[in-house]
Formats: structure tokens, sequence, C-alpha cells
């Protein structure tokens, strides 16, 4: 069975349609769960569905002690869920071409520095955007500049928030992030 390693920061909404995908079909299991917000979502869903989780700070998030960690599980991929730090390039060169993540965004358009979560949607209405969606890509040294691997589109209503942006930018997200990290696994 493949194994995953799922970084995430937030409520974790993506790492929990990517839990629960796997579940149901068994093709892989979640063998560790990493985040740097010791308040984030995602760790009462490790609990309850009994992941093991690392909480790693600036400093053990570039440590040789977390590769190792992460190696242990032979991960098939890197899944980055909604983390909001850049992955060292300590672990982008251990695990070269393993890791993905997700952005609510079509990339190149709205990404880099500052480029995450609600501020990604505020930069798209505030420009008056007809189209956004999400760019599934390859994480390389450099933010939200890996290889793409897919993207999806939704429309931008004309009464929409960051908010209503968000929520709809999510339906595309836990559809279409499970799926393609089946895809990649093979
Ligand atoms: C997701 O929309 C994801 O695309 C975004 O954070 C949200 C996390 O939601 N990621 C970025 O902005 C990365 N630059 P979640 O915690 O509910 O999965």
């Amino acid at each position: 069975m493949h194994s995953l390693i799922i970084f995430a920061s937030g409520r974790g909404s993506n790492a929990a349609a990517i839990i629960d995908h796997f579940k149901q079909n068994g093709k892989a299991a979640i063998a560790l769960i990493v985040t740097n917000n010791p308040n984030a979502g995602v760790l009462a869903i490790a609990e309850q569905q009994h992941i093991p989780f690392l909480i790693v700070d600036k400093t053990s998030i570039k440590e040789t002690l977390l590769i190792e960690q992460m190696a242990d599980c032979k991960p098939s991929l890197i899944v980055l869920a909604g983390f909001m730090w850049k992955i060292p390039g300590t672990i982008v060169a251990a695990f070269r071409n393993k890791i993905v993540n997700i952005h609510p965004a079509l990339l190149p358009a709205y990404g880099g520095k500052g480029m995450y979560g609600n501020h990604v949607h505020h930069a798209v209405l505030e420009a008056g955007e007809k189209e956004t969606g999400i760019t599934i890509h390859h994480v390389n040294e450099h933010y939200d500049e890996g290889d793409i691997i897919v993207q999806a589109r939704c429309k931008v209503q004309a009464n929409d928030t960051e908010d209503t942006l968000a929520d709809r930018i999510h339906v595309l997200e836990h559809f279409y992030y499970p799926r393609t990290v089946e895809y990649l696994i093979g």
C-alpha cells in the first residue's frame, strides 16, 4: 500500500478530503501529518483518525531529524494541503518530484510569497477577474513555481466575497486533489 505524508496549517478540509478518499478505496495510508500550527484543525482530524502527527517550528522544520522521520514513512508522495510555510530546500532535495501543493488560483497568476488562503481570493476580487480556479503543482525551491499538474476553473460571481469564493474553490479542491494524488501514485 502507498504511504502519504500530509503537511497542513489550517482547517484541514483538504487533508480530510484526502484521508476520506483513501480510507474508502484503501490505495494509500496517511503515515504522518505535519503542521506548523499547534491550533490547526488538522490536528483534531489526526487524533480522530489515529494518524501520527508532528508540530514543527521554524527550527525543527530545517533539521535532519524531520527528514529522517519523513523518510521512515517511505512516502510515495508528500502532499501540501494548505501548508503556509515555505518548504526548506533540504526537504525539496531529499524528496525531489515527490512533493505536491494545491494553490487556490490559476498559477502563475496570484502566486508567490504572501499569496495564500483568503489573500488570494481578495486579490482576485480586487482585480475584477471573471474566472479563477485551482492549481495542483510539483514543489520546487521557489514559491508556487513547480510544474503544473492540474488546473480547474470556476466563475467569479458579481456578488462574491472572499468567503463565498473560498467555498467555491474548496469544492473544486476537495474533488480534484484526492483524485490527482491517486493518479500520481499510480
Ligand atoms: C486551500 O484553499 C489551499 O488551496 C490554500 O489554503 C486553503 C487551505 O484550506 N493553500 C494556499 O493558499 C497555499 N499557498 P484547508 O485547510 O481547509 O484545506
